[in-house]
């Protein structure tokens, strides 16, 4: 089984063809995943915060989910983010590819590598997200005429709190254009294994102290739900090329 879809927040679901619940064991507990077909290709489907979203950012086990997709046989995943943006470059409701990251997490196991028996291993991340994938999914949006903007930096907060105004000012500067609670560590230990792993973003909000109002989460589940037909579609139509 080749690919793999890991659905973020507002795409708990993903309806696939001849589906059926797998669970695996790893050495960090049991994860279940779906298996089935989206457009004629064999798929592993994992919803990062379980079925009704009940696990939060800094709780959800990534390295669970990473290595159980490696014993499944994945190499290529392609993981779906609601984003908050920082800049008006990124506006809500758009498609974004993510390009690199900047960590504020803070109590993460981030490596499978964790010395003794598992020796050490310090990884490249010099280009962090898959440039093919990342190719397939232009190539994809093109096709159905939607626009995908590349090349943003996502910058990874602990959560589950959203931000503060000064926090989004101070990423700002740092360069960040869009913000989620993530791509980190998922993004790294899929390199650990060395998986093909690409992140689309949706921006779901403007971050806190851009919006003129408080956030919520029922904000970000309000517009997933909007870009939920445009996400399902260009994820198919990235599956069939
Ligand atoms: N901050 C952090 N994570 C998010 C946001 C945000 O504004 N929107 C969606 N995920």
């Amino acid at each position: 089984m080749d690919y793999a879809l890991i659905g973020g927040t507002g795409l708990e679901h993903f309806s696939l063809t001849e589906q059926s619940v797998v669970s695996v064991e790893t050495p960090y507990g049991e994860v279940k995943a779906v298996i089935g077909k989206l457009a004629g290709q064999e798929l592993v489907f994992m919803s990062r915060h379980g079925q009704n979203h009940a696990v939060p950012p800094h709780l959800v086990n990534y390295r669970g989910i990473i290595w159980a997709l490696g014993e499944l046989g994945v190499r290529k995943i392609l993981a779906t983010a609601a984003v908050g943006s920082l800049s008006a470059d990124y506006r809500l409701g758009d498609l974004v590819l993510i390009d690199q990251f900047l960590d504020f997490t803070k109590n993460r196991p981030q490596t499978f590598y964790d010395g003794g028996q598992q020796g050490v291993l310090h990884i490249d991340l010099t280009e962090p997200y898959c440039r093919d994938a990342q190719k397939v999914i232009i190539k994809a949006a093109k096709n159905l005429g939607l626009v995908v903007k590349n090349r943003a930096c996502y910058v990874c907060t602990e959560g589950p709190r959203f931000e503060t105004p000064a926090e989004i000012r101070m990423f700002r500067i740092l360069g960040a254009d869009v913000v989620g609670m993530t791509s980190v560590p998922e993004v790294v230990l899929a390199r650990e294994l060395g998986m093909c792993y690409a992140t689309l973003g949706m921006v779901t909000n403007e971050a806190a102290g851009i919006a003129d109002h408080p956030l919520s989460h029922a904000e970000v589940m309000k517009s997933m739900k909007e870009l939920e037909i445009r996400v399902a579609q260009l994820i198919q139509a990235t599956f069939e090329l």
